[in-house]
């Protein structure tokens, strides 16, 4: 792409001083440019890892050769099942012993896993240092990388350790996602699809209208995807940093997905197949609980399995499943004292949250359940 053409997009996240912009573009990866104006510091550490070092680390290391004077990398295994604290403790290994200091900027180079695990290294890591988002898959690119929501995994419960911390930037380079298997971009298209039914009844419509393009990585398709849900995120996360309130709705589908993924274990389903699957349950108690009707729930089933997304939830307990995901639902972190507390459609394009009775969630579950 020649330097008159080049074009990128920048979607500002308003937080007073930690402030920040999201960059969306093509090839923003190995563009100099991309990287200029970021803290000042001596040491940059690339956190990534195995599958995603051999594709991009090399680029991203001759891309900010110029701004910092020693350049470390930190390799971790891949899967959500390593989105612990074993996997935690050799970050801080390696920055203890590369003698990084305060200012050492972390740059998570990878999907949400890394992306989250990064984040949390960096919020705690001598009590704070800066760090750049570089998404490399769908999901991270529309979702995890906005936002400031760092954790890892307990084995009782999804991202239950963890903290708010905001990047200084988030760079979106869209190639990346070029190489991307097809099952993590259905899985990415889950969360695109969660912001048409709680926030953009207009989005949802484009969606349904360019699945095929988005399935097949039409770049322009992409490209919209990732601007116009960033867009939606910004406003969100600007009004409720901390998830006091509104922030709640982009949990839309995620207790009953969370549900499945602890359930079946960390990495059997995808997080972003679970909040497919979980959108579908909350879309059936919605309508149950009479905020929606039939048809709407009807409508985002059949986008979501055009979306190549399983539509059923998996039994996870064939003696009591229903009893299994509340139990799972209970350690969810908006419940109060024990109470679940469900993102719910309140009409088109709109979310609320709210509790329901317990019999009414077992009902949608087993009706749900394969
Ligand atoms: P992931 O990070 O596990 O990445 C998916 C897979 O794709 C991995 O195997 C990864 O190595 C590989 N990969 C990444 N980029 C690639 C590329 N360009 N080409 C080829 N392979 C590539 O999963 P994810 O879906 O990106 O993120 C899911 C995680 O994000 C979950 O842990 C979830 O809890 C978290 N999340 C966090 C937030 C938040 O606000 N912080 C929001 C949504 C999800
Ligand atoms: N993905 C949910 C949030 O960022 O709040």
């Amino acid at each position: 792409m020649s330097e008159q053409t080049f074009t990128f997009e920048q979607v500002a996240i308003s937080l007073d001083d930690r402030s920040y912009d999201i960059h969306i573009g093509q090839g923003l990866l190995s563009r100099a440019e991309t990287w200029a104006h970021l803290p000042k510091a001596q040491t940059a550490v690339i956190v990534t890892n195995e599958t995603i070092a051999p594709l991009y680390e090399a680029t991203l290391r001759r891309a900010i050769a110029t701004h910092f004077k020693q350049i470390e990398t930190v390799v971790l295994p891949d899967g959500e099942a390593h989105k612990d604290w074993q996997t935690l403790q050799l970050i801080f290994d390696a920055l203890l012993s590369k003698g990084c200091d305060r200012k050492t900027v972390l740059l998570a180079l990878g999907g949400g896993v890394i992306g989250d695990m990064t984040g949390f290294a960096a919020a705690s890591y001598m009590r704070g240092v800066p760090f750049v988002q570089v998404p490399t898959t769908l999901l991270s690119q529309v979702d995890s990388s906005v936002g400031g929501k760092t954790a890892i995994n307990h084995p009782l419960g999804k991202n239950m350790i963890g903290a708010f911390y905001q990047p200084v930037r988030v760079v979106c380079d869209l190639n990346t996602l070029a190489t991307l298997p097809p099952r993590e971009l259905s899985a990415g298209l889950a969360e695109v699809i969660k912001y048409g039914p709680i926030a953009d009844m207009a989005f949802l419509q484009w969606i349904e209208a360019h699945i095929d393009d988005l399935m097949r990585q039409d770049p322009q398709a992409l490209a919209h995807a990732v601007k116009r849900s960033c867009e939606i995120k910004a406003e969100v996360v600007g009004q409720d940093e901390r998830e006091a309130g509104l922030r709640a709705i982009l949990n839309f589908g995620h207790t009953f997905g969370h549900a499945i993924e602890a359930g079946l274990g960390f990495g059997v389903w995808l997080h972003g197949e679970a909040v497919g699957c979980g959108m579908v349950m909350a879309a059936e108690l919605s309508c149950r609980l009479g905020r929606v009707d039939a048809a709407f729930v009807a409508r985002l089933r059949a986008l979501i399995e055009r979306a190549g997304l399983p539509v059923r939830g998996p039994v996870i307990d064939a003696s009591d499943n229903a009893g299994h995901y509340l139990a799972h639902m209970r350690l969810d972190k908006k419940a109060i004292a024990g109470d679940i507390q469900f993102v719910v459609i309140d009409g088109p394009g709109k979310a609320t949250v709210c509790g329901a009775p317990d019999a009414l969630v077992r009902a949608v579950i087993d009706d749900c359940c394969a």
